[in-house]
């Protein structure tokens, strides 16, 4: 049987293929009366804000048997919350998480707003996670616009311009095909569409349910859309990083400023990365030069570090970080770019035969 529209043909496709996702309810049961619980549908989007769905569907039962309401939520102390959320993104989101379920529990009566507009009044709520939950929890005809609906419309329109310059074009286009009978199921099909049929390399479109009026289908370029602009190349920055470890086994290691690149994390103190970087070893000592570089692509430019050793006598005072003892350092908590400044410097600092560990 033909279906009228996409939507329907789409949500025919869902009624059989939806994915089992634990903060799902299932399209039967959703026709049943079956209604979705806002607090879990809410928990669901802002961790998938930031990590995938195959992280997240193990994560996510465990996080709700602890806290399974917003306001049990929002009673939680602040430390549990972040023990909970490790390995679940940035911890600014966890934060924000309980700011809302505070929020939700003090100043809303236990009760998610149910538009877009107040959800997004929110913290931690963008316009994504607003429609998402709009739509998912209260069947809002609300239009969720990510990477994946992006990609679905460029291809079903058979939009060519580049993605970069399309993006408000694809989300109206979007929104023309948002059905008003059951928009949240919708919504989570086009998202199940995205993740395991139409996805960006090698879609499969044999089994797309939109393949009947998919334009990009018809011209043969489904996997060539969305196009994109060519990627102009990134800035080169230049630094030094410094690795001194006293002879009793500690690293001296520096937190770096809470905002800002590598934001709280540990790492080897370093002079500024810019065109030419100027010495600024965080103390006095006998500063070798490895001869070795650590190149690391960050989102806006490439950074090459020269890398200075040094093994250092006594206890003197850094100017910059502080050392930690070499039973309590761990590199995995280093991020990628200091783990590879720390394996380019370790053999140059390892404990001799002469026992330097030891002090001698
Ligand atoms: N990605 C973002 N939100 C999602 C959801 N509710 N289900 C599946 N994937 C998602």
């Amino acid at each position: 049987m033909r279906e009228a529209s996409p939507a329907g043909a789409l949500l025919r496709w869902y009624d059989s293929r939806a994915r089992e996702l634990p903060w799902r309810v299932p399209p039967a049961a959703r026709r049943r009366g079956v209604r979705p619980d806002p607090y879990r549908v809410w928990l669901s989007e802002i961790m998938l804000q930031q990590t995938t769905v195959a992280v997240v569907r193990h994560r996510f039962p465990r996080f709700v048997d602890l806290w399974p309401t917003v306001r049990a939520l929002a009673a939680a102390p602040e430390g549990q919350v972040m023990a909970a959320w490790a390995g679940l993104g940035y911890y600014a989101r966890a934060r924000n998480l309980l700011k809302c379920a505070r929020l939700v529990a003090d100043a809303h009566g236990g009760r998610f707003p149910e538009t877009r507009e107040g959800l997004i009044a929110l913290p931690g709520i963008g316009p994504y996670t607003a429609a998402a939950i709009a739509a998912i929890a209260f069947d809002r005809p609300e239009t969720v616009v990510d990477g994946n609906v992006e990609r679905i419309m460029a291809r079903y329109f058979a939009v060519s311009e580049p993605l970069e310059t399309v993006k408000p074009e694809l989300a109206r286009l979007a929104a023309t095909l948002t059905p008003r009978e059951r928009p949240g199921d919708y919504a989570q099909a086009l998202m199940d569409l995205g993740a395991t049929v139409c996805t960006p390399r090698a879609p499969d479109c044999a089994a797309c349910p939109l393949g009947a009026g998919c334009r990009a289908l018809a011209g043969g370029c489904a996997a060539e859309l969305p196009r994109r602009l060519p990627k102009a190349a990134k800035p080169l920055r230049r630094g030094i990083a410094y690795v001194a470890r006293r002879v009793d086994g500690a690293w001296l290691l520096e937190r770096r400023p809470a905002r800002g690149l590598l934001g709280g994390m540990l790492g080897w103190p370093c002079s500024d990365w810019g065109r030419e970087p100027r010495e600024s070893p965080p103390l006095a000592a006998d500063w070798a030069d490895t001869g070795a570089e650590v190149s690391h692509v960050f989102t806006h430019f490439r950074l090459r570090l020269s890398v200075r050793v040094a093994l250092v006598r006594g206890r003197p005072t850094p100017r910059v970080g502080s050392f930690v003892a070499g039973s309590d350092f761990r590199p995995a908590a280093l991020p990628s770019v200091m783990r590879k400044v720390f394996e380019v410097a370790r053999p140059h600092l390892q404990e001799g035969p002469g026992g330097e560990d030891r002090g001698n």
